[in-house]
C-alpha cells in the first residue's frame, strides 16, 4: 500500500499547530498556578533549566522518531526499537489526558459567558466550588447538567475539527485560533498592566527567592510542568512531525516553538501575577496573601480581580477566558489527533472511523466522569499522576531505551534530522539526551512516588488517591501491554 499519510499544507502550517498545541491550560492556567505555588520568580530559573536539560532534547528526539517512521507513537516505536508498548503507553496518557482537558475547557467557556455581568456573585470561591461545579464531599456522582451541556459543547467542536483532518481541520482551525489568540492576549495583558499595583505582582513574580530553590519539590514541579506544556514526551510532537514533508527543518521549527511557547506562558505569568498585584493593593496585603493557589487561581481569584475593577471588567473577564478556551481548544485537537492517528496506523482505520470511534468513546466517558459532583477532584487527581508518572515516565523510558540500550540509533536519528535543519544537533544534544535529561528525569520520577507514597497528594484520603491516581496508571500500562499485543491489521502498511 502506498503512503497516503495526510500532511501539513507548508512549514508554517506545521509551525502554527505545534505552537496551537503547545500554547494551551497549560501556559494560562497551570503556569501561573505551579509558578505562584513555587516560589514566584524562583520558579524561573529550575523552569528555563527543565527546558534546556529535558525540554528541547526530548522535543528534537519526539521530532525525529515521527519524522524518520511517519507513524504515531506505536508504530513508529516499534520501526525504531520494536518498543510499541512504549507507543501505547503515550497514546493510552493522550487518551485520559484528553478526558480532563475537555472538563477545564468547559469551565472556561462557562465562566467566559459569567464575566458578562459578573454573574459569580460577591464570593467566587463558593460559586466556583458550592453553585457551579456543585461540588460534593468525597466522590459523590451525582449529576450535574451545567457542566454536562459545557462537556457536549466543548466534546463537539473537538470532533467537528477532527473530522476535518490534518489539513482542513487541524492546521486550518490553528490559523484562525492563534492570530485570535495573540490579539485576545496582548489586549489581556496590556490591560492588566496597567491596573494599578500592577508593578508590585510583577515584582512578585520576577524576583528571585534563592530559598525557594533550594527545595526540591520546585525543581520537581518545573520538570513536571515542562513536558505537559512544550506537548513532549506523551506523542503530540512526534505525531504531528509524522505529517511533516520528508526536506523539513525540524530543530529551526522547534526552537521557534519552545520560543512561543515560553513566552506566552512568561506573558501569562506576567497578566496573572499584575492582575494579583492589582488585588493586593486594593486590599491592602502583600501579593503573597492575596490568594490561594492551586488550581483555583484562575476560577476563583480571576473572577475576585474582575469584580474589584467594576464593569469595566466584564471585558477582562471575557478575554482571559476566551484566551483559555481559544488556547486549549487547539491543544486539545492535538491530543485528540495522537489516539486517532495511532489506530489509524495499527488498525488502518479511516480517519472519520477512528474519530468517531476515538472521540464518542472518550466524549462519554469524560461526559459521564466530568458532569458529577467530583468533577475537580478528577481533574486533580487526574492531572496529577497523568503529568508526573504518565508523560514523564513515558518520556523518560522513550529516552533510555534509546540513548542507553540502543546508542547506533542516536547517532541515526542524529543524522536524520541534521539532514535537512538549519541548526544542528551535536555532541551536546547527545550528551543532555544520554546523561542529563534521563537522570533529571529518574530522579523527579522517584522522588514523586516516595512522595505520593509517604505525603499522599492533595490532602485527599489515600483511597480516593489509590483508585483514581493508582487506576489511571494501571489504564496507561494494561492499555499499552493489551493494544501491543493485538494483530496489527496494516501489516502491508508497515
Ligand atoms: N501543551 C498543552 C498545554 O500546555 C497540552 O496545555
Amino acid at each position: 500500500m502506498s503512503d497516503h499519510r495526510e500532511s501539513w499544507s507548508a512549514r508554517s502550517g506545521f509551525i502554527l499547530a505545534a505552537i496551537g498545541s503547545a500554547v494551551g491550560l497549560g501556559n494560562i492556567w497551570r503556569f501561573p498556578y505551579v509558578a505562584y505555588e513555587n516560589g514566584g520568580g524562583a520558579f524561573l530559573v529550575p523552569y528555563l533549566i527543565a527546558i534546556f536539560a529535558a525540554g528541547l532534547p526530548l522535543l528534537f528526539l519526539d521530532y525525529a522518531v515521527g519524522h524518520k517512521y511517519r507513524k504515531a507513537p506505536p508504530i513508529a516505536y516499534k520501526k525504531l526499537m520494536n518498543s510499541e508498548a512504549l507507543g501505547w503507553w503515550q497514546v493510552m496518557v493522550t487518551l485520559v489526558i484528553g478526558i480532563y482537558y475537555a472538563s477545564v475547557l468547559s469551565w472556561a467557556g462557562s465562566y467566559m459567558f459569567y464575566s458578562v455581568g459578573q454573574r459569580w456573585g460577591s464570593n467566587t470561591e463558593d460559586f466556583f466550588f458550592k453553585t457551579y461545579l456543585a461540588n460534593g464531599e468525597g466522590l459523590a456522582f451525582g449529576f450535574v447538567p451545567t457542566l454536562f451541556f459545557g462537556l457536549v459543547i466543548v466534546w463537539a467542536v473537538v470532533m467537528f475539527i477532527l473530522y476535518g483532518g490534518v489539513r482542513r481541520g487541524v492546521e486550518l482551525a490553528n490559523k484562525i485560533f492563534m492570530p485570535l489568540l495573540v490579539i485576545l492576549f496582548s489586549i489581556l495583558v496590556i490591560q492588566a498592566l496597567r491596573l494599578p499595583g500592577a508593578t508590585e505582582g510583577l515584582n512578585a513574580f520576577f524576583t528571585p527567592n534563592w530559598e525557594a530553590m533550594a527545595n526540591y519539590k520546585v525543581w520537581l514541579a518545573a520538570f513536571g510542568h515542562i513536558f505537559f506544556s512544550l506537548s513532549v514526551g506523551f506523542g503530540i510532537m512526534l505525531t504531528y512531525a509524522s505529517y511533516l514533508n520528508k526536506k523539513a527543518n525540524m530543530t529551526g521549527s522547534g526552537v521557534v516553538v519552545a520560543l512561543a511557547n515560553s513566552s506566552f506562558e512568561i506573558l501569562a505569568g506576567i497578566g496573572v501575577f499584575a492582575a494579583l498585584g492589582f488585588m493586593a493593593q486594593s486590599s491592602g496585603v502583600p501579593v503573597k496573601d492575596v490568594v490561594s493557589g492551586g488550581i483555583g487561581l484562575a476560577f476563583i481569584a480571576f473572577p475576585k480581580i474582575i469584580s474589584s475593577m467594576g464593569s469595566g471588567g466584564d471585558l477582562f473577564g471575557f478575554l482571559f477566558f476566551a484566551s483559555l478556551v481559544v488556547a486549549g481548544i487547539t491543544s486539545m485537537v492535538s491530543i485528540l489527533q495522537v489516539p486517532i492517528a495511532a489506530f489509524q496506523d495499527k488498525f488502518g482505520w479511516s480517519k472519520n472511523k477512528a474519530v468517531t470511534i476515538i472521540g464518542g468513546v472518550s466524549a462519554v466517558i469524560s461526559t459521564i466522569l466530568f458532569s458529577t459532583h467530583s468533577a475537580i477532584t478528577f481533574v486533580d487527581i487526574i492531572d496529577y499522576f497523568a503529568n508526573n508518572i504518565g508523560i514523564v515516565g513515558g518520556g523518560l523510558l522513550s529516552i533510555i531505551l534509546v540513548s542507553w540500550f540502543r546508542r547506533p540509533l542516536m547517532a541515526q536519528l542524529q543524522a536524520h534530522v541534521n539532514q535537512y535543519s538549519s541548526i544542528k544537533l551535536g555532541v551536546g544534544w547527545n550528551f543532555l539526551l544520554t546523561v542529563i535529561t534521563p537522570i533529571s528525569l529518574l530522579i523527579a520520577l522517584l522522588l514523586t512516588i516516595k512522595a505520593i507514597i509517604t505525603d499522599g497528594y492533595g490532602g485527599y484520603p489515600a483511597s480516593t488517591l489509590w483508585l483514581i491516581g493508582g487506576g489511571v496508571v494501571a489504564f496507561f500500562a494494561l492499555g499499552a501491554i493489551i493494544l501491543s499485543l493485538m494483530k496489527d491489521t496494516t501489516s502491508k502498511e508497515n
